[in-house]
């Protein structure tokens, strides 16, 4: 199988790509973010050898559920500025064991390390996601800079969050009809947080962690990352006017025009935030 180049393989040159993105918007500082990307087998077979396990790493929590999926993720530690020029120090294609308590690494972290240490939040949100959505591919984590700004400033209630970001752009409502949802500030890397920001992924692709970043879920990286671009564009959109003068608002969209909105895009809002 030595005519097999993984450096070939699309989902490792779109790893290359968005990260690269993402790293020149500011979003990931140093090793702030990670991404983990669901993939086929059979694409993966294309480019790699199923059967060359490089190592095996034990996980803390089981993801019996995702046994004998195939991610492609970021490590643990690893620059996102530095991916592009070095993927196969920087990023990893696991394949989940049958008995979900570990991973085979098949290719990367050639320097060694680990997959992110917030593969709890996102191995557990894939399974949530997967429940919801049979396409699900793709959890995304980054260092946003005016969402985590706006989480100083604003009433942190998902519902009133939601309503200010839904008017700051009009085109939101349309993009995340069912709103963000936040936690409440939390220690990062742990099993607890991965499982609440799981739990809220069953009925949001957006999940904000206060003073630190955001987390975006979708079938696709461009899906994740345009959903977390424009949740991020309605929050610089906040900041600019929060310091502006007094910060008062002088008019903005109304929750009727917001209403308005959702019916003419055919989309519903989440009946709790508005
Ligand atoms: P990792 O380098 O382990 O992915 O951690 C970065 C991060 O953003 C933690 O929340
Ligand atoms: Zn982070």
């Amino acid at each position: 199988m030595t005519n097999k180049n993984a450096m070939d393989a699309p989902f490792i040159q779109e790893m290359m790509d968005i990260t690269q993105i993402m790293w020149r918007n500011g979003w990931d500082e140093r090793n702030g973010g990670n991404i983990s990307y669901r993939l086929d087998k059979d694409e993966v077979a294309k480019y790699l050898d199923l059967n060359d396990v490089k190592r095996s790493i034990e996980l803390e929590f089981p993801v019996k559920e995702l046994a004998n999926e195939y991610f492609i993720v970021t490590g643990s530690g690893k620059f996102f500025k530095n991916i592009q020029k070095n993927p196969e120090d920087t990023l990893a294609v696991v394949k989940v064991a049958e008995d979900g308590m570990s991973i085979d690494l098949l290719w990367g972290l050639v320097n060694g390390g680990r997959p992110t240490s917030e593969l709890a939040s996102h191995f557990m949100s894939h399974i949530e996601r997967l429940k919801i959505d049979e396409n699900h591919r793709v959890i995304m984590h980054c260092h946003t800079t005016n969402v985590i700004a706006m989480t100083f400033v604003h009433d942190p209630s998902p519902k009133a969050f939601t309503k200010t970001l839904w008017k700051m752009c009009t085109e939101c409502i349309v993009v995340f009809p069912e709103g963000v949802s936040l936690l409440p500030w939390m220690v990062p890397g742990s099993n607890a947080i991965g499982e609440a920001t799981a739990k809220e992924m069953k009925d949001h692709r957006l999940v904000i962690w206060p003073h630190h970043g955001i987390f975006g879920t979708g079938e696709s990286l461009d899906d994740a990352f345009s959903l977390i671009e424009t949740a991020e564009k309605a929050a610089e959109v906040y900041m600019l006017v929060a310091s502006h003068h007094s910060g008062e608002i002088k008019q903005t969209i109304t929750d009727e025009e917001l209403q308005e909105l959702a019916d003419a895009f055919g989309v519903v809002p989440n009946p709790n935030y508005l």
